[in-house]
């Protein structure tokens, strides 16, 4: 695991940071790092996703939920951060007119993604707050939002050729019965943001199951056409 420093760190929302880390290691959208607070144990390395690039630089948005995060949340400017990565998949190659869906902290790989690709239209569904909505909507002309409602229940499959999605599984279940019903099959694809310990394929803590049998979220995804995860 490298060494690199924390430019900024800052609280955007209730629970919600948003972290510069120094490092030229980029990545694609959907990809993730393994990070780890140079203070906490070995066992704290917590896998969040590539929320921006920018030349040397490489940000991230986060939720604090448990002791992981909650060390990354006490970091501060010139603090030492561990950090591998980029690790992960990413999403694929993207087609034709896109749509990306967001849930809660899962809407955290959309703004690189959506950097990339302005045309996508972004769905952005929180429970309570929304926050980042001015920031999407620079980066985007269509920016549907929905606070404590359903998210999934504002896209119409059929307008799109590709729709990229992230967030709680049951949101995720919601994209998969959408999909099987639209007989869309073939272009829904979800980041599988289970729990991870080593991030690199030597422990199975990741496992999920597929279609085609028990796969490694952290390294033959996260990213995973929808109609192939078996949700539990
Ligand atoms: C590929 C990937 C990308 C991710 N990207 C992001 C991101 O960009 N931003 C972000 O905030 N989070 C992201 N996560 C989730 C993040 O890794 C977890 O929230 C974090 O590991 C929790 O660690 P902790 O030590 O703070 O909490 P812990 O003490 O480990 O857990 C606290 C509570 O959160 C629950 N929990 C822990 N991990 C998860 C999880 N993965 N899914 C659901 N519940 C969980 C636990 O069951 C427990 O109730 C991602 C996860 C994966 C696998
Ligand atoms: S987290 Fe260890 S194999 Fe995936």
């Amino acid at each position: 695991m490298a060494a690199a420093l924390v430019m900024n760190n800052i609280q955007i929302s209730s629970g919600i940071f948003r972290m510069t880390v120094q490092s030229g290691m980029g990545g694609r959208p959907g990809q993730f790092y393994m990070l780890r607070s140079k203070n906490a144990s070995p066992l704290l390395s917590r896998p969040i996703s590539i929320f921006n690039v920018e030349e040397d630089r490489v940000q991230f948005l986060y939720q604090v939920v448990g002791e992981g995060t909650k060390r990354l949340a006490g970091l501060r400017p010139g603090d030492e951060i561990g950090i591998e990565g980029p690790l992960g998949n990413g999403f694929p190659e993207p087609s034709g007119q896109m749509a990306f869906v967001g849930g809660g902290i899962g809407i955290a790989p959309f703004y690189y993604a959506l950097k990339q690709w302005p045309g996508a239209d972004i769905y952005l569904g929180f429970s309570r707050e929304a926050y980042l909505v001015q920031e999407f909507e620079r980066l985007s002309s269509r920016v549907i939002v929905d606070v404590g409602g359903f998210i999934t229940d504002r896209i119409d499959l059929s307008s799109y050729d590709q729709v990229w999605v992230c967030g709680p599984q049951p949101m995720m279940l919601a994209m998969q019965r959408l999909n099987a019903s639209s007989g869309n099959t073939g272009k829904v694809y979800v980041s599988m943001e289970n729990r991870m310990a080593c991030g690199i394929g030597a422990c199975l803590v990741c496992s999920i199951r597929t279609s085609g049998g028990r796969r490694k979220s952290c390294a033959d995804g996260p990213i995973f056409p929808v109609e192939e995860v078996v949700f539990e």
